[in-house]
């Protein structure tokens, strides 16, 4: 058995959780920085690494307490390692290097992306089978990626500007809801009607990539009140005949359609058994709805707790290259552009 203390602070949650055999969760701790950061709109970087900074110690012992367990029962501390908030990332990599230092344990760096695809390996299911397709859409992330094994990816497309799950905030603030915008445009979007305009799809023809800002341009013309009307930092003024819900709703499908086209055409293409659907946007229902309907092939994706960011998908992933031998040194750096392909596939075990 192997048991696994993770922690985990690329971006705007502090977390830390305690994982057996890369399955099990025995405790997940996530302290969310939300409400910090909802008074910009947005994450401030410097606020977040200064957050992480105060409440890395206390999330971490209050994973270990629930767990019941001291550092004598851990077999390694894993870390996310990149990519992510150069800044965020340090606190949590040199916090797990004197965890690491101090009891006498293996370090293990973890990519954050390949963490959003191991949440679905905490799930009771069959395991995946391969090859399949990852849908990785999240706040800094939207990538597709060929998964033909554990460890071993090939990126087959990727955002081209915003992140979907950044649209999604940016829209979000453009139509004055709260932050972040995801969760709050979904339920905006239920009340609306999905035709009421006729966004562009974000998706550039023939490849596997994305581009989203063209759409979010796109809602801002049609929302914004008098022609050449300027707009200080995305904060714009409203039409006011503007239904916000058929906004939302509109710009929901657009980002959705893209999403599923370019995700069944990718699963067409390298004759995937399964599509995997992660990161904070694979919360969406109407997403996972869309993409279970057009994918061709079944889909999973993570419970509602593990699609946003979290420890516990850290500790998943850092198994699998644990048993495969994968030990970083405490000179280990963070690595803030990290592109899931450029990982080494763990070694057989
Ligand atoms: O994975 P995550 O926690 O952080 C990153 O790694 O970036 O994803 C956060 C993103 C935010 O942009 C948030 O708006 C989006 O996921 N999100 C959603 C939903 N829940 C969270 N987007 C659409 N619909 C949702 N229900
Ligand atoms: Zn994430």
């Amino acid at each position: 058995m192997t048991r696994i203390l993770a922690i985990e602070t690329s971006c705007d949650e502090t977390a830390a959780a305690v994982i057996e055999d890369g399955r099990r969760i025995v405790a997940s701790v996530v302290a969310s920085q939300i409400d910090l950061h909802a008074q910009y709109g947005g994450v401030f970087p410097e606020m977040a690494s200064r957050a992480h900074l105060e409440a890395i110690g206390a999330v971490t012992q209050r994973a270990l307490d629930k767990a019941g367990l001291d550092y004598t029962k851990l077999d390694a501390i894993a870390v996310t390692r990149g990519p992510g908030l150069p800044g965020s990332l340090l606190v949590g990599v040199n916090f797990a290097k004197g965890l690491a230092m101090g009891a006498g344990l293996p370090l293990i760096g973890v990519n954050h992306l390949e963490g959003h695809i191991y949440a679905l390996w905490l799930m009771d299911a069959p395991p995946v089978r391969f090859p399949a397709v990852a849908l990785i859409v999240s706040g800094g992330h939207t990538s597709l990626v060929l998964m033909t094994g554990h460890g071993a990816y090939r990126q087959l497309g990727a955002t081209l500007d915003d992140a979907a799950g950044e649209a999604f905030d940016k829209v979000g603030r453009v139509l004055s809801l709260p932050y972040p915008g995801g969760p709050n445009i979904e339920k905006a979007a239920q009340a609306g009607r999905a035709d009421a305009y006729d966004f562009p799809l974000a998706k550039p023809d023939g490849t596997f990539d994305f581009s989203f800002s063209g759409l979010k341009t796109a809602v801002i013309r049609a929302v914004k009140a008098g022609p050449g009307h300027h707009v200080p930092r995305g904060d714009v003024e409203l039409r006011s005949d503007i239904h916000v819900p058929d906004v939302a709703a509109s710009f929901q499908k657009a980002v959705i359609d893209a999403l599923v086209i370019k995700t069944a055409a990718a699963a067409r293409a390298y004759k995937a058994h399964e599509v995997l659907l992660v990161g904070g946007v694979s919360a969406n229902q109407a997403l996972r709805q869309a993409m279970e309907t057009r994918a061709g092939v079944p889909v999973r994706y993570p419970p509602l707790k593990l699609c946003t960011d979290n420890a516990a998908m850290i500790g998943a992933a850092a198994h699998f290259r644990f048993i495969a031998g994968q030990r970083d040194g405490l000179d280990m750096d963070v690595l803030p552009m990290w592109p899931i392909d450029a990982l080494p596939a763990p070694a057989r075990p």
